[in-house]
């Protein structure tokens, strides 16, 4: 896989920043944009979150540590797959990593390796997803999501799109864009398959805290991570530390061991003072998570029923992460057209479902991680622009 890189075809992942400057730019010719683009929770990080790291710096804890990262975070992440997950990896099979979102490309750099691997995700999906693989140069196999199935991946459409060359398995439960949660028998039936036909499963499951009704399921509890399910989850969503760029992978020992031999020859380790202050995080009080939780299933609420209530719009209620994705085809225009006009003529940024892949034509994504007031005020200003 030596080809000349085409870096264009990375750019798939920088649609959300685009639209994030394009926002930016209005504002600083003095109009108000109300925000839904970006992923990001409002809330700040839990202070004894704070607290830790000012102590660690206090304690002068600032220099190199294991590029695995450091015991006492890889010990607290044991026990929560334990208690979250129904078993309890090894430190070995335990890294820390920048943020989830490089965990991504290690993840799949450690696993694939010929042009001929198939990589099967789903269409709309993370963008980086697709990114990657384009990096990568590897066969992508993109499965359209069904809004009649309330944009949960199908396992029968995995299964009908499995081939010999069937590497890896992408699934992202709780899912962005659509806040779909997968249940658990097909998640089950998922990691069922990957056992059949002996491919790699990568769990991307940053948002395993963040869900309503409906409870969630991994597919690591049948391998329990020793064989082929990789887990992705972080700390920038449950703990409001997007800018902290901590996350970990718990992958079976092989896989790790090159996982962490490529965090070791690019970034040598993850900040070490941020390390130590992310084990009060899963250990400590989980308050803040709850209210915030409480806080984002009203703004769900009030934004899926101010979305339907928009003449053109129809919209699904979430079940987990902070996403709605409402089908816009009644307007009559496309998701980018849309998009852009929201964003000139209502001052409201979202993002074309379009940038999370081909088959997010139709539909828009609003990221309600912003007040209920901020909501209803962008609902009006949305049925205004369009009257
Ligand atoms: C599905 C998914 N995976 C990974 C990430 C990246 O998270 P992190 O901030 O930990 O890199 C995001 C962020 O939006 C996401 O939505």
């Amino acid at each position: 896989m030596n080809e000349e890189l085409d870096f264009e075809s990375l750019r798939t992942g920088a649609g959300i920043f685009e639209v994030l400057s394009k926002a930016k730019a209005l504002e600083r010719e003095g109009k108000t944009i109300l925000h839904f683009e970006i992923g990001q929770p409002d809330f700040h990080t839990p202070s004894h979150v704070k607290d830790a790291a000012k102590q660690a710096l206090d304690d002068n804890f600032t220099g190199y540590v294991p590029a695995a990262g450091i015991r006492g975070l890889r010990e607290a992440i044991q026990d929560e797959i334990e208690q979250t997950r129904g078993f309890k990896p090894s430190l070995e099979q335990i890294l820390i990593t920048p943020g989830a979102n490089p965990g991504i490309y290690f993840t799949l750099r450690a696993i694939v390796n010929k042009h001929a691997d198939e990589v099967i995700f789903s269409d709309p999906s993370f963008p980086t997803y697709g990114a990657v693989l384009n990096y990568l140069g590897c066969a992508k196999k993109p499965i359209p999501l069904k809004e009649e199935n309330k944009f949960r991946l199908d396992p029968v459409d995995i299964e009908a799109n499995i081939s010999k060359n069937t590497k890896v398995v992408i699934i992202n439960s709780p899912m962005n864009p659509t806040g779909s949660v997968m249940k658990e028998d097909e998640i089950n039936r998922v990691a069922e398959l990957a056992e059949e036909h002996e491919f790699y499963l990568l769990t991307d499951e940053i948002y395993s805290k963040m869900t309503y009704d409906q409870k969630f399921h991994s597919p690591s509890t049948r391998d329990c991570t020793k064989e082929r399910t990789v887990i992705l989850d972080g700390f920038s969503k449950a703990y409001n530390m997007t800018g902290w760029r901590l996350g970990y992978a718990v992958a079976p020992e092989p896989i790790m061991d090159r996982m962490s031999l490529l965090i070791s020859t690019t970034v040598s380790c993850v900040a070490s003072f941020i390390q130590r202050a992310a084990i009060p995080a899963l250990t400590g009080p989980q308050t803040d998570l709850h209210n915030n939780m409480k806080a984002f299933r009203l703004r769900r609420d009030t934004i899926v029923e101010g979305l339907n209530s928009i003449p053109g719009f129809s919209c699904l209620t979430p079940q987990g992460a902070f996403y709605t994705f409402p089908n816009i085809k009644q307007t009559g225009m496309s998701s980018k057209e849309l998009a852009d006009f929201l964003l000139t003529e209502a001052g409201v940024a979202c993002l074309p479902g379009t940038i999370f892949g081909e088959h997010g034509e139709g539909y828009l994504r609003f990221s309600y991680a912003t007040d209920v007031s901020i909501i209803q005020q962008a609902i009006v200003q949305v049925k205004d622009a369009l009257a």
